[in-house]
This record gives C-alpha cells, structure tokens and sequence, in this order.
C-alpha cells in the first residue's frame, strides 16, 4: 500500500515539488532558542526565506528545530502549504541526547556494553520524537585511530569489532524494532565513509585508505549498521582516494545499496553537495546535484541556493532522467509514511514537557556514566574513598563547569538539571564531610574560535583580570594541603574537541599540569578526574598521580555518577576504546598492528620514546580483583565453515564487587596474507560479586576469522593455525590455539 501511494504522489506532482522534497534547511528560527540567547539574528544572516520555502513546497525536511510549538508551527505552514499534504521530515543532532544529556559517544562505547547503548539511544529517541524531531544524525560510526582528529569523540575508538557492536547497538536505540515503533527516530549512521581516516587528524581533510582497510576496518560499523536496520545513511565530506565520497558512485551504488542492499535513504552531510563544485569535481551547482542525484544521495543538507533546485531544468535540459530524480523521492516518501507522518504530523506540546523531564531519564543518563568511566590507576587503592573521609579539596575548573560536563554536540539541554563533579561530591559526601572547592587556575582558551561559539556559552568565560592567577593557585595548594584527598579534575573544555575541533598537540591546556603537579607536591594523596574525548599526554600524572579516573563528559547526571563511582557505591568497569597514546609523535597507534620485522616486540621503533601506548586498548581496572584462569577450547581441529567454543574463568578474589570486560582476541598465524598480531573478536561485560566467579564462552566460527584480502581483492577463510587470547585488555596472555583445516 505504501508503494502504491508513492505512486500515486509521484504522478501528481512537479518536478519543482520533486525537488522540494529532496531539500533539507537548517532552521535557526527565534523560537529554537529556549534558553541560548538570541540566535536568530545568527542564522537570518546565513539562511534566508526557509519558512517561505516550506510554504511553497520547495523543501521537504528542517533540521535544527527542537521545540515542539515551533515544529508544530512549521509542520502546519508545510502541510498548508503543498497540495499533497505531504508532512516535513525534522532532523537533528542528537548524538548524546536531547534535554537529558548521556556520556559522550566515546564514553558510551567505553562501556563496552551494548544494552546500555542501546537504552541510552532510546530515551534520546524518546524526548526526540516527543518534540516532534523524527530523526537523528547519529550513530557516527567512523572509525577513529587519530586522536588529533576532534571528532574521535562521536565515534567508538578504533577498533572495527568493537564499533560495529557499539554501531548496532545505537541503531536498535534509536529505531526499536523499525520506523513506525513508538516513541523512536530514525537512525542516521555517518560519515559514509572513511571520514575517521582524515590525514594529519584535520577536519574534512582528505582520505586515502587502501581497500584492505576500508574493508576490514572502516566499513564494518557501516554494515553493521545497515544490518541492524538503519533508515538513514549521511555522506561524508571529504574526497575518498580522489573522489568525493558524497559524489561517490562506488560507496553509495555499488556498496551500500547493490551489495549490502540498504533500502533506507541518503543525506547529504550540511552543504556537501554544493561542496563538489569546491572539490574540483563539478562544474556547477547543476551538475553537483545531477551528480549527487545519480549516486543516491536522496536529501541535499543545505544552508542556502541548495543544488537541488536546479534540478527540475537539469529535466528539461535532458541532463538528467527524471526517473533518476522519482527514486530518490520515493524513498524520502518512504520514510515520511513509514513514520505515520501523513496520519498524524503533529506533537502534544504539553506531553513532550512531560517527557523531557521525565526523572527516569536522568536515570539512565547516571547509570550510563557511571558504566563508561574507565579506572586508570588506582595505587595503594587509593579508591574508593571511605565514607568517613574528612575533608576533600576539588581542584580545577572543570569541576564545576555545567557546560563542560555535558561535552559537544548538545544544544537543547538545560543547565540547571546538571550536575557537576563538585556538586556531585557534595552531595554525596554529605554534612560529615568537608569538601572545599578552588578553580585553581583559569579555564584555557581555544587559539582560534569555534565554529560552535555561535551558541553562547559555548566557549569557557575568562575571569579576566579580577581573577589573580597565583592567588588562586595558592588557594587550591593550601586547600589540598589541609584535605585528606585532593580531587583535581583536568582534561580539556568542551569546545576543544568535536567537528572543526583539530589539534596539533596532545597535552593538557593551559596551566593544568602545572596545577596538578603543584597538588601532587603538597604530598595529600590526589586523585585525577579526566574531563575528556581523546587520549591527552598524562605521561607525567600516570608516574605521579596515585588514582586517576576517566570520567569523559559524562553527562546531564555526571556528578552524581563520579561521585558514586569515587565513594564506592558502584565500581568502575569502563575499558578503553582506543589505545592512549604517550605523545602525539606516536600517533596513530593502534593494537592491531602487524609484524614486518624482528626484534617482534618491535619496542625499539623510537628512540626518544617506548614505542608502548600509555594505556592498552581494551585496558581498565575495577575495585575487585580479576583473576583469569581455566582457557579451555571445544575443540583444536575445525572445519573451514565450522566454529570453537572458547570458555574461560573469570573469578573476583578481592573483597569488593567489580565490573570486567572480557575480551577475546584472535590472530591467525599463517595465510594468504599476513595477519595483524591480534584482532578483537568477541567480549562481554560482566559484574562479579566479592568471591564471585563464573564462566564466559565465546564462539569462535567463520565471521570472526574472515578477512579482506587485498591480493585476491575478495574476503577469505585460510586453513591455518589460530591463536585465542581471552583477559582484560588487548594483551590478554591466557592463551590456545586451534586448527582450521581444509
Ligand atoms: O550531522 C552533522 C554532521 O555530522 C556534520 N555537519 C553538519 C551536520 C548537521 O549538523
């Protein structure tokens, strides 16, 4: 039936209406701005006329609208507007949450728990769709092994494995059970593809990758993500191996939509395809969107005279077949009557106030940082604090900063329902316990501005002169002098890191260091908090700093769950999704790398650094203690097309609760093609009790050891002899291998 009324309106309207329905506006109206300032006289500059657009049916879908009057407005002014009755589609960011703000995507992939993703991403769809947004701009699955790159904070870290868990895992969020589920969003995995891959770690730079990697590592989020039933796809910016990937006929025909058959439709990133006239690839707006248009990509993104609108004369022109142009609309229709659009456009204004302050959702969001943290170091057991502990200096800025614990990439969160990491402390601390607070030194500043500083609020205040910068370092060493514990939170502030947020450097901004070491020194035993989204050089904290805890940007409810998580009420289990770097020199630095040389350790490939990261993929500790034993395989022969039970023993013998992840790691010893030293191919989270010990199994078949073969061009299953790790982080030692013959 929904073919049929495709049909339908495809025979009833224009070529100009066509085209409307494949353009998309950014929409910074007076009304987005809830509590932002005023940010209408920034984007009247920029976009004129959208609201005209939408009356007159030349545009199909808004993004950037997130209160439920003002989409109610627009939604009524387009279907007033268009003789079909044909609704807007409204899109968004939301990437970790619309009012209740979640961890940060890297966060959340350092969960390494899929259900907690998952629940995460369905409250974000839950206050989503109650606003009348219908769709998200999320997961970004690229992959990410440059940690210059800003945007590694949106993704799940480096490894393919792990991304495409944590990929499905925000697809099923979202979406539920498909569009039309209650309650839920579409789901818009991005950047398609290879985006991660940017060289130098700068932003929209170009990518070359060989097609061993993109098979193997930068393609399978994507797939998983399609596999898991994503209704959206969103182009990538950047030029692929020389073309652009958003006018990218391999990428969007011949793999998404031919290979792996995604039925869902395609959006343009914001200008992308106006920008193939600025790669050098199309003559002009007209054959940017002929061009575009015959790859698939169904929505132009567009600011201002999108691409799009000159497609009805590229008909008349015979530059392009209108056929070309009836597909992609039909699969914007698709979407819109998937989505119950055409019966019932409209939200209840009152009932989205009601859910987006619905308390459960805060919940979730502790819940969710409370899971993601990753325990660093923790000497002598610094942590847990005791509950008697007398007195607690909170140092550095970032510890009391609303907007600096939501992170980037949220706009419509309310300040007053966060939580900061001090006032998390407090609260949990109590009246028996003092906690003192001291900035210590004053925010760091960004050397060029943001893209985001349109937002007010975005970018850190300076104090200015008022604030006496060896004054107030003073005050934060006396008042860890006189504390039983220091808590010092450093890290990097929110507009540091994100879209357009590159960096050349990797170490702590500002006088961070400085004000750390300077706690460290008073000899009152300190504790770091890290506010982050990519590794940053903690080489000198993780020699001197007895405990240090990654709390990411953790959110809406962040306070309460470090809080929870530095008292002992909940143990850490978060391991990391990427492998931390010493120093920038170092990057990229994965795990999975392979052996082309002896000595294998290949320790001495620098001479003025370890050739070691800082911290291991897949590392991080809980308050119990993990002990690993008992690796025991079905079976030491298989059959090509056949799979090993992998079994282990994960015991708890300290006498405090703990959270692990198990991992299981693969490496083929021999073959077609040589083969990284260890691959990630299984893992699981569990929570073991004081003394608590229980068995993990792990099926070992055909998906875990094909692989892409760049000789023979195809993926392969080689006979060969397979080593299994399986321990908590990607240098698990318990070890035994098995066969695969013929
Ligand atoms: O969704 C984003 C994308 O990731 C980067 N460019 C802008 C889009 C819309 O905000």
């Amino acid at each position: 039936a929904i073919e049929a009324r495709i049909d339908d309106l495809l025979a009833a309207m224009t070529l100009a209406e066509k085209a409307g329905q494949l353009t998309q506006y950014f929409y910074f109206g007076a009304a987005v701005d809830r509590d932002h300032g005023d940010l209408a006289s920034a984007s009247e500059n920029t976009i004129g006329g959208v609201e005209g657009a939408l009356a007159r049916g030349e545009a199909g879908s808004l993004l950037f609208v997130t209160n439920p009057a003002e989409i109610n407005r627009l939604q009524r002014l387009t279907l007033e507007g268009n003789r079909h009755g044909i609704p807007a589609l409204f899109g968004f960011d939301v990437i970790h949450g619309l009012r209740t703000i979640l961890p940060v995507p890297i966060a959340m992939a350092a969960s390494w728990d899929p259900e907690t993703i998952e629940h995460g991403q369905a409250v974000a769809a839950r206050e989503s769709r109650a606003v009348g947004i219908h769709w998200s701009f999320a997961p970004m699955v690229d992959i990410a092994r440059d940690p210059r790159w800003g945007r590694i904070i949106e993704g799940a870290g480096e490894d393919p494995y792990l991304g495409s868990a944590v990929a499905a895992a925000q697809v099923r969020g979202f979406q539920g059970a498909g569009l039309g589920t209650p309650e839920r969003i579409i789901a818009g995995p991005k950047h398609f593809a290879g985006y991660g891959a940017a060289i130098g770690g700068r932003d929209y730079d170009e990518v070359s990758l060989s097609d061993y990697d993109l098979w193997n590592v930068y393609l399978p989020p994507f797939k998983a993500a399609v596999e898991a039933g994503a209704g959206n796809i969103m182009t990538a910016y950047m030029d692929l191996n020389g073309i652009p990937a958003s006018g990218n006929r391999w990428l969007f025909v011949d793999v998404l939509r031919k290979l792996w058959g995604f039925d869902g439709f395609v959006v343009s990133d914001a200008n992308a395809v106006r920008n193939l006239m600025t790669h050098g690839f199309a003559a002009d707006l007209t054959d940017a969107g002929v061009r575009a248009v015959e790859v698939g990509v169904d929505l132009e993104m567009a600011m201002a005279d999108p691409a799009y609108g000159y497609l009805p004369k590229a008909v008349e022109d015979g530059l392009v077949a209108e056929e070309a142009i009836d597909a992609c609309v039909r699969r914007v229709l698709r979407a819109k009557l998937l989505l119950g659009l055409f019966d019932n456009a409209y939200v209840d204004e009152d009932r989205a106030a009601e859910v987006l302050s619905d308390p459960a959702h805060r919940e979730v969001a502790r819940v969710a940082a409370e899971r993601s943290a990753v325990l660093l170091r923790n000497e002598g057991g610094l942590l847990p604090l005791p509950a008697d502990i007398g007195s607690i200096a909170v140092l550095g800025p970032l510890a009391d900063s609303k907007r600096d614990t939501l992170g980037p990439w949220c706009f419509d969160f309310d300040l007053d329902e966060t939580v900061t990491v001090l006032e998390g402390l407090r609260q949990r601390a109590g009246d028996g316990v003092r906690v003192d607070f001291a900035p210590g030194i004053r925010p760091a500043q960004r050397h060029f501005a943001s893209m985001f500083d349109m937002f007010p609020g975005n970018a850190p205040e300076d104090p200015g002169e008022s604030f006496d910068d060896s004054a107030e370092l003073q005050r934060a060493v006396e008042l860890a002098t006189g504390a039983d514990v220091a808590v010092v939170v450093i890290g990097e502030w929110q507009n540091m890191i994100g879209e357009a947020a590159s960096r050349s450097s990797l170490e702590l901004p500002g006088r961070q260091l400085e004000l750390l070491q300077a706690v460290v020194a008073t000899g009152t035993p300190t504790v770091a908090l890290v506010m982050n989204g990519r590794p940053l050089d903690l080489r000198w904290a993780a020699q001197n700093v007895p405990a240090i805890l990654d709390i990411w940007y953790p959110g809406s409810r962040g306070g309460s769950a470090v809080a929870n998580l530095v008292f002992g009420d909940v143990a850490p289990g978060g391991k990391l999704p990427f492998s931390w770097p010493r120093t920038v020199g170092q990057v990229p630095m994965i795990y999975t790398y392979t052996i082309s040389h002896e000595p294998a350790n290949q320790a001495k490939r620098y001479w003025d650094e370890e050739s070691t990261p800082l911290f291991l993929f897949g590392f991080g500790l809980s308050y119990g203690s993990i002990e690993y034993a008992d690796l025991a395989l079905d079976r030491t022969t298989v059959g090509a097309e056949d799979s090993a039970t992998v079994s282990v023993q994960v015991a708890n013998t300290g006498d405090r609760s703990a959270e692990e992840v198990v991992q299981l790691y693969l490496h083929q010893r021999h073959g077609t093609a040589s083969r990284p030293v260890r691959e990630l191919k299984g893992f699981r989270r569990i929570s073991l009790e004081a003394g608590e010990s229980q068995t993990v199994e792990f099926v070992v078949g055909p998906d875990e050891r094909r692989y892409w073969n760049a000789a023979v061009r195809d993926w392969v299953l080689d006979t060969s002899t397979f080593d299994v790790y399986v321990g908590a982080d990607s240098e698990a030692s318990l070890t035994a291998s098995f066969e695969v013959t013929g």
